[in-house]
C-alpha cells in the first residue's frame, strides 16, 4: 500500500482531470460506492474459484459477526447498488467511479495490495455499439493524456450455455495432455479450465497453443456481436488484435472482453481491461440486465504517462511574499488576501527569517514572483517585486498594480 506523494499529486490530479472530462464528454454520470461489502457479494459476483476470491480479499467479521471484505473491484458494489436504488427498471445507465481497491497480492512494479481504479459501467443496452462507444472512450483518454504505444485486444468469450460446451471440450483436450500441465493448471482443470489459457508459465504455451479455442464454438448470436464489434472498431479506426486466449480472471464475463496492454511496464501490461457481463445484474437479484464496462489501473497509467513524460510541468503559486519585520508580517496578511481576491495564488512567508533564508524558500517554492516588503515598503507604501525566473531588474511598484505583474512576471 502506498503514500502518494506532494511531488507527485499534480500529475495525479493531470490524470483524474482529464478522466472526468473524459466522462463529461460522453455523457456518464459518477457514482460513489462503500469501499466495504459483504464477502458473500464478491464471491458471488467473482466467483468462488477466482484467485481474486479465493486467496486476495481482505475479509474480516464486523461486530455483528458478519463477513465484510473490502473490496478487490468496483463491479459488484455497483451493481449491488444499481439493484438496491432501482436503477435498472426501464432506464439504461451510464455511470463510472473512482477509488481505491484492494487485493492481497504480491507486491511487484505496478501491481499493489491498495490501488486505484476508474471503473466505467452501461446497463440496459445490449448491441456492440455500447461496446465499441467504451472502447472509443479508453482510446481517446490515451490522446488525453499524450500516450503512445497501447495496444488493444480483444475476444468474445460467448454465453453461459457455450461456455459450458467449450468447457467439455477444454477439459477433454487438457486430460489427453495432463502430463504436460504444470500444477497451478492441475489445479485449475479441477475447477477453472479456461483459466489454464491465461497461464503465464512459458512452459505451459505449447499445450497452450494448441488447445480447442472458445472462437470456434461461439453461438451465432455471439459471433454476430462480435463481428459488428469489430467492424465498428474498425470504422472508427481503432487497431486491435483479436486474442482468443484472452480469458480474464473474473468469472462474470459474457461475449466481448478486451484489454489495453503495454509493454512499459514489465510483467504488469494490463493498463485497462474488462467486458460484458449480461449476467451478473439476475446472479445478484435484479432482473436481467445487459450490462458492459471496464476498469484501468491508475497507478500503471500513472507510470506509464510519467516514462513517456506526458505530464503537465508542475509549477508554483504566482508569488511568494517575503515579509522582513513584525509590522510587514501584520501587513502581509491583508496584502495576500487582496492578492487572492484578485484571483492569484500567494505563498506567504510564515516564521519570520532573515532576507536571505526567506529568499531561498521563494525560489524552492517554484514561485513565479517574490514580492518584498520590508520597512522600506512600509513608509513609501510600495512592493518590491523580483522576477524568479529571468534576470530582469527588480521593479518597486504601489501595491495597486501588482497584479500587473502577477500571472506575467516583469
Ligand atoms: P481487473 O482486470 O481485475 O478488472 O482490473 C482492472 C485493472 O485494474 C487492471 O487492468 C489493472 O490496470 C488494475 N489492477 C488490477 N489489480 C491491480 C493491482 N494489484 N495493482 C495495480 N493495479 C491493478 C476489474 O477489476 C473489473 N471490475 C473491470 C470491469 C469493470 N469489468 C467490467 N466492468
Amino acid at each position: 500500500m502506498n503514500d502518494l506523494l506532494p511531488a507527485d499529486t499534480a500529475l495525479w490530479q493531470f490524470i483524474e482531470k482529464s478522466v472526468s472530462d473524459l466522462m463529461k464528454a460522453y455523457g456518464y454520470s459518477e457514482i460513489r460506492l462503500p469501499i466495504v461489502e459483504q464477502t458473500a457479494l464478491f464471491s458471488r459476483a467473482i466467483g468462488d474459484v477466482t484467485d481474486i476470491v479465493e486467496k486476495e480479499m481482505y475479509t474480516f467479521p464486523d461486530r455483528n459477526g458478519d463477513s465484510l471484505s473490502l473490496r478487490p473491484e468496483g463491479t459488484a458494489g455497483c451493481v449491488r447498488a444499481g439493484i438496491e436504488h432501482g436503477l435498472f427498471h426501464n432506464q439504461q445507465q451510464r455511470l463510472w467511479y473512482t477509488g481505491p481497491m484492494f487485493r492481497h497480492e504480491r507486491p511487484q512494479k505496478g501491481r499493489y495490495r491498495q490501488f486505484y481504479q476508474v471503473g466505467v459501467e452501461a446497463y440496459g443496452f445490449e448491441g456492440p455499439d455500447i461496446d465499441a462507444e467504451q472502447i472509443q472512450m479508453t482510446a481517446r483518454l490515451w490522446k488525453l493524456l499524450g500516450l503512445t504505444g497501447l495496444q488493444l485486444e480483444i475476444n468474445s468469450l460467448g454465453t453461459a450455455d457455450c461456455r459450458r460446451l467449450y468447457r467439455k471440450l477444454l477439459v477433454d483436450y487438457y486430460e489427453s495432455k495432463r502430463a504436460m500441465l504444470d500444477e497451478d493448471s492441475l489445479r485449475r482443470l479441477e475447477r477453472n479450465p479456461l483459466r489454464i489459457l491465461d497461464s503465464k508459465n512459458p512452459d505451459m504455451s505449447a499445450v497452450n497453443a494448441g488447445a480447442p479455442t472458445l472462437m470456434e464454438h461461439l453461438d451465432s448470436e455471439s459471433r454476430s456481436h462480435f463481428d459488428r464489434l469489430c467492424s465498428q472498431l474498425s470504422a472508427c479506426n481503432i487497431e486491435f488484435t483479436v486474442n482468443q486466449r484472452l480469458v480474464r480472471g473474473l468469472d462474470y464475463y459474457s461475449r466481448t472482453v478486451f484489454e489495453w496492454k503495454t509493454d512499459q511496464l514489465g510483467a504488469q501490461a494490463a493498463v485497462c481491461a474488462g467486458g460484458r457481463y449480461d449476467g451478473l445484474v439476475e446472479i445478484l437479484g435484479g432482473r436481467s440486465t445487459p450490462a458492459v464496462g471496464f476498469a484501468m489501473g491508475l497507478e500503471r497509467i500513472f507510470e506509464i504517462v510519467r516514462l513517456q513524460n506526458t505530464g503537465p510541468e508542475t509549477t508554483g503559486p504566482d508569488a511568494y511574499l517575503v515579509l522582513i519585520g513584525e509590522k510587514a508580517e501584520r501587513d502581509g496578511q491583508l496584502l495576500a488576501e487582496s492578492i487572492r481576491d484578485a484571483g492569484y495564488s500567494v505563498l506567504m512567508n510564515c516564521g519570520g527569517g532573515s532576507l536571505k533564508a526567506q529568499m531561498k524558500r521563494a525560489d524552492r517554492s517554484k514561485a513565479r514572483l517574490a514580492l518584498l516588503i520590508g520597512e522600506d515598503e512600509l513608509e513609501t507604501g510600495m512592493v518590491t517585486i523580483k522576477d524568479l525566473r529571468s534576470n530582469a531588474e527588480q521593479l518597486s511598484v504601489s501595491q495597486d498594480r501588482i497584479s500587473d505583474y502577477l500571472g506575467n512576471g516583469i
